[in-house]
């Protein structure tokens, strides 16, 4: 995908940069996108690979074993998603949300943690550093992650029953079982926080809501129910496979008395509530049936270095051929700086009226981690 300008160098960006080349002095002013949303998170995706085969994700009828996956020179280094990664601290990025495919399947994923982890915010506080995995590698990594510096952590589990977590994981090496060892990892760790991320589809796993709901209440965790989308790998995706959210909670309420929380932040993805009787939280995800494009601060990097502006975007920035043609921190930031101020996407606002967008290939959920 060729890069559509190389935008000159912007005199606003701050000049005095330290060991990442990041700003000393927080600029005044802040970049906004088209619709006035600033760049707060960056999601990366470390990694095509996965070591499941959700049917919603990664059907194995497509990702057979011929699939051709990235070759260790197309992905970015540690290094080079670090310098991407300062550029963006410095246009206002605050959170890093590390995803894949499956992330901890790159190898010695810690030292990227920890060279994250020494990035500051335009305020100079440390990142928000978190992880979305599937969870069934974490038994054994838990420990070895929360010594690196990651302070959150989001496992996904789509279902309690054996049979209906393979039915959607297509996964024969894992175990639901084995995933919630992972989950009890994550807590003897001691991370700062553990959401536990369940997709719901229709007639598929919708009677797991309960167990789920059920098993994670004790627990210091947020159970996070997800609105199945038409994200690109989906296959057959229709409406009709949606539960929406006011059902799930509907379904949660005959059983449990639920409190709503207030939100944390105005992007947050989830609408919060909590067990009258203490325990852990519950988030509703409804991407579908309440879009929140209004508040979206959020960018995506692709294991080769494109830089996504939506989740369901065509086409993406090659922020990798900058970085390997020498430019340098600041004509980098630069071009983020210009890419962002040009967008406009708010694909899930559009969901249903604008039929070219639905019409355009959309880019894979494994290679731009959700
Ligand atoms: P926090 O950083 O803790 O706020 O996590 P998160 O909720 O952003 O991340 P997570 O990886 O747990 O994603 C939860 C669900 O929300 C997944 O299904 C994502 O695909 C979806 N999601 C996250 N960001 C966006 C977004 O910008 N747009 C849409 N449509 N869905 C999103
Ligand atoms: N709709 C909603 N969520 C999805 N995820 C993957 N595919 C979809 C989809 N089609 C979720 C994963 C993971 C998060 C990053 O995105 O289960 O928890
Ligand atoms: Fe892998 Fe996650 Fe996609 Fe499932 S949803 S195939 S665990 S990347
Ligand atoms: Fe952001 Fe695109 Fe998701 Fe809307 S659909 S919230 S613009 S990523």
């Amino acid at each position: 995908m060729p890069y559509p300008i190389i935008p000159i160098f912007d005199q606003r960006l701050p000049k005095v940069m330290q060991s990442h080349g990041q700003p000393s002095n927080p600029p005044t002013d802040l970049l906004q996108d088209l619709l006035g949303r600033a760049l707060r998170e960056l999601r990366i995706s470390v990694t095509d690979r996965c070591n499941f085969r959700c049917r919603y994700c990664m059907p194995r009828e497509t990702f057979h074993t011929e699939h051709a996956f990235l070759g260790p020179s197309q992905l970015l280094s540690f290094d080079e998603i670090t310098q991407l990664a300062a550029a963006l601290t410095s246009l206002g990025v605050e959170k890093i949300r590390l995803t894949g495919g499956e992330p901890l399947l790159r190898k010695n994923l810690e030292t990227l943690i920890a060279s994250l982890g020494d990035l500051r915010t335009i305020h100079g506080k440390p990142l928000d550093l978190a992880l979305t995995t599937n969870g069934s590698a974490l038994r054994h990594q838990a420990r070895a992650l929360r010594a690196a510096g990651l302070r959150r952590i989001t496992v996904s589990l789509d279902a309690m029953d054996e049979a209906v977590f393979q039915r959607m994981s297509d996964a024969a090496s894992s175990s639901a079982r084995q995933v919630l060892q992972g989950i009890d990892a994550a807590v003897q760790a001691g991370f700062e926080q553990i959401k536990v991320n369940m997709v719901v589809q229709r007639g598929v796993n919708d009677d797991q809501i309960l167990p789920m709901a059920r098993h994670f209440r004790r627990m210091p965790i947020s159970l996070r129910f997800i609105e199945y989308m038409d994200v690109g790998g989906s296959l057959g995706w229709h409406m009709a496979h949606v539960v929406p959210s006011t059902e799930v909670l509907e379904c949660l309420r005959n059983e449990f008395e639920l409190e709503p929380l207030a939100p944390q932040s105005p992007s947050e993805t989830a609408q919060r509530w909590r067990h009258a009787q203490g325990g852990g939280e519950i988030g509703l995800i409804s991407s579908v049936t309440q879009a929140f494009c209004g508040e979206c601060t959020r960018a995506r990097l692709s294991p080769e270095g494109q830089l996504y502006l939506c989740l369901f975007a065509h086409q993406g920035h090659d922020l990798r051929q900058l970085l390997r043609s020498g430019r340098n921190h600041d004509e980098i930031t630069a071009a983020i700086q210009a890419i962002w101020s040009g967008r406009a996407d708010r694909y899930s606002q559009l969901r249903g009226q604008d039929s070219l967008t639905q019409r355009l290939p959309k880019v894979e959920m494994h290679y731009i981690g959700g």
